[in-house]
Formats: C-alpha cells, sequence, structure tokens
C-alpha cells in the first residue's frame, strides 16, 4: 500500500514505520512525506530513506491534494502532524487516514492536546495509566473511530520527560501494527466500532 506521511515534529514515529517497512513487518511503501513546517526533523530523517519530501501550507488543500495524487498516495499516515485535516481530504480517503495519539483517547484528546501538554496533564490528573491510541481520522481533532489502544503506567516519579519517551517508546511498536492491519483490509467500522478480523495484535480479545 503507498502511504504518504503528514509530520509536524521530529518524525520518530515516521522513522519506525520505516523501519518497520524495511524489516517487512509492514507491506507498504512510504512515497511522500509532507509537512506544514519547513524546518521539521521529519525532512531529515525521511532524507535518510530516500523518502521524497514537500513543504505545504496547511491551507492550501488542493497542493495537499495534488501532492498526494502525483504519488498515487492509497492512505495516509498523519504522525505528529498538528493542523486540522481538511474536510476535502477526509472525503478523498474515506477510513484511509490513520492518526495516533499519545493518550488512551477519549481522555487527555481534543484541541489543544498535543506534545508535551497531553503528558502535563496526565501528569497533573493523577492517573495511573495512560497509553497510546491509533484511530481512523475525521474531520476532528482525535475523534474517529479507535483501531488500537496501549496502555502505559505512569509512575510515581515520573516527569513529563520520562512519561512522554515510555509513552513514545509505545507508539514505534503499536503504529506500524495498526497500518498493516489496515493494509491487510482487516478493519471494519460498524458503529463507530472497529472490528479486527482473525489475528488479533497481542491480545486483543483473545481467549486465553
Ligand atoms: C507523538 O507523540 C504522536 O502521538 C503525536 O505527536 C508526536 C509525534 O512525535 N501525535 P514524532 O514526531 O513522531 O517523534
Amino acid at each position: 500500500m503507498k502511504l504518504a506521511v503528514l509530520a509536524s515534529g521530529s518524525g520518530s514515529n515516521f522513522q519506525a514505520i520505516a523501519e518497520a517497512i524495511q524489516k517487512d513487518k509492514l507491506n507498504a511503501s512510504i512515497e511522500v512525506v509532507i509537512s506544514n513546517k519547513k524546518d521539521a526533523g521529519v525532512f531529515k530523517k525521511a532524507a535518510a530513506f530516500d523518502i521524497p519530501t514537500h513543504h505545504i501550507n496547511p491551507k492550501d488543500t488542493s497542493a495537499l491534494l495534488q501532492i498526494l495524487a502525483d504519488y498515487q498516495v492509497e492512505a495516509v499516515i498523519l504522525a505528529g502532524y498538528l493542523r486540522k485535516i481538511p474536510t476535502e481530504l477526509v472525503a478523498q480517503f474515506p477510513n484511509r487516514i490513520l492518526n495516533i495519539h499519545p493518550s488512551l483517547l477519549p481522555a487527555f484528546g481534543g484541541h489543544g492536546f498535543y506534545g508535551q501538554k497531553v503528558h502535563e496533564a496526565v501528569m497533573a490528573s493523577g492517573v495511573r495509566w495512560t497509553g497510546v491510541t491509533v484511530h481512523f481520522v475525521d474531520a476532528e481533532y482525535d475523534t474517529g473511530a479507535i483501531i488500537l489502544q496501549e496502555p502505559v503506567p505512569v509512575r510515581q516519579d515520573d516527569t513529563v520527560a520520562t512519561l512522554a519517551a515510555r509513552v513514545l517508546k509505545k507508539e514505534h511498536q503499536i503504529y506500524p501494527e495498526a497500518i498493516q492491519l489496515l493494509v491487510e483490509n482487516k478493519l471494519t467500522i460498524k458503529n463507530r466500532k472497529v472490528f479486527i478480523q482473525d489475528k488479533m495484535p497481542r491480545g486483543y480479545g483473545n481467549k486465553k
């Protein structure tokens, strides 16, 4: 499956996805990396994999759609992309846009919950568990149907930085797995619930 990765930041999730492809754990190719930030760290990482990059003005939806068409992109992977996805894009890629969020949605999600702010809010709330969510993208922030979630403990001696690092490590495991489920056409949505066909990743719904 031909993917585009949209990212605004350092691109460690991009890197995890690209490595999963190299190791044949993910049957896809990243055709293009797109960012709204000229100096996004993800551009350097993409260059190391010889993947073409494009800087876009996030308000220019037609330019974005043109790039996706030019590279014959089949699915769009958001990896720390900090802009809302235009409704035209959602319409053109129905159930073909994924996002990863560093909490157990719907907790600590929505507008304004990004990057460190998520982990700061988690720490301030006193919850014992946070985690990672991969979900389909609709026209709102963090509200699409949930594909995979994994919990991550909040430790007593955590700082925002140590918690963020633990969550990010989990993101790198779970995102390639979720994308592979999409590639294998194993995801069906009914009434906002995502059903995963046969092989469940790491114990999801498995009887033991
Ligand atoms: C990740 O925490 C992701 O969940 C969030 O943005 C961050 C991106 O990190 N959406 P990176 O650029 O992939 O390192």
